[in-house]
């Protein structure tokens, strides 16, 4: 099996869940530590994902996520590793040997200028600026403000520099790992409806949305394609009931109200009739209700 990592830092990545996520995994599949198919409809960085992909065996694999840079640059990976790394290879040594006032001025006019510039379609193949926009957010990605996406209303991406003495801009071993996984590995770019899921086979299927916001104060990740609100929390569990109507095995991870309020009792309702598990996130929050505490995490099942 081949062992890889997210190439990404990506906001809400699962890494601290994995184990909650692990020992909630239907039997059948913790057992022979096999799975038909796997659909992940928010894939992000994919720390489930991979994880999976180096413990498991997995026949099938289908991830989508809203954010089309994302999902090129799986498609990049997974099509043409050697030229990726060519070009990071690049922007690598160029950015290595640069001051911090230098590094700061390749950020902006080297990385973050072009990147924006560059118009792609990911309908639409055309090798080498899906490398170059790759590469760059790549590049980015390792640079930025703590490894953050967000986009202005043009959908230009605007995160400042980050702090790092010696960013890990390439990591050639994962790259080519991750493109070994992904050669298995449907890549799709949509709304997490938008997919179409075999319902004769059964599928194991993870969903890790936007998390809804503790409190009004505390601060909300925004993605590329504007807010998951509470309205989107409800369509998605309705999308949710058809599915577990099927065959399919479904696994939900959302934030949990009641560390903040525990009077709220928004997914209970919108998931009775589930398996709804309090797990234990390693983070901690600030909140006036709990004081600085451990916060803990919801997992929806239909197993
Ligand atoms: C919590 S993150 C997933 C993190 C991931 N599990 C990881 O380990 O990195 C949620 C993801 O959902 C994506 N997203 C937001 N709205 C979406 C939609 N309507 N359909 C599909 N993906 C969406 C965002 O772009 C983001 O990557």
């Amino acid at each position: 099996m081949i062992q890889a990592r997210p190439f990404l830092k990506w906001a809400g990545g699962k890494r601290q869940l994995l184990n909650e996520l692990e020992s909630n995994f239907p039997s059948y599949i913790k057992e022979k530590k096999e799975i038909d198919v796997y659909i992940e409809p928010f894939i992000g960085g994919g720390a489930l994902f991979f994880y999976l992909q180096s413990e498991y065996t997995i026949k099938k694999s289908i991830i989508n996520d809203i954010n089309s840079d994302l999902m090129l640059t799986y498609k990049v990976i997974k099509f043409f590793p050697k030229e990726l790394i060519k070009k990071l290879e690049k922007i690598n040594k160029e950015y290595e040997k640069l001051n911090e006032e230098k590094r700061k001025e390749y950020y902006y006019k080297k990385l973050r200028e072009p990147y924006n510039k560059i118009k792609v379609d990911i309908n639409k193949l055309e090798r080498d600026s899906w490398i170059k926009k790759a590469s760059l957010l790549i590049a980015l990605n390792k640079t930025c403000f703590n490894g953050l996406f967000r986009q202005n209303s043009k959908g230009e991406f605007n995160v400042p520099i980050g702090r790092y003495k010696n960013p890990k801009i390439l990591d050639k071993e994962n790259i080519r790992n991750v493109s070994e996984i992904l050669q298995d590995t449907e890549i799709l770019c949509g709304n997490y409806n938008d997919i179409n899921i075999d319902n004769k086979s059964k599928a194991f299927i993870y969903f890790d949305p936007p998390y809804r916001p503790l409190s009004e104060t505390s601060s909300f990740t925004k993605y590329s394609k504007g807010d998951f609100n509470d309205e989107n929390q409800k369509e998605l569990a309705n999308y949710f009931k058809k599915l577990a109507n099927k065959k399919h095995f479904l696994i939900l991870s959302n934030s949990n109200p009641k560390n903040t309020n525990p009077k709220d009792n928004f997914f209970h309702e919108l998931y009775k009739g589930f398996k709804i598990k309090e797990v234990s996130a390693k983070r901690y929050i600030n909140s006036k209700s709990t004081g600085r505490g451990k916060i803990t995490e919801l997992l929806i099942k239909n197993y």
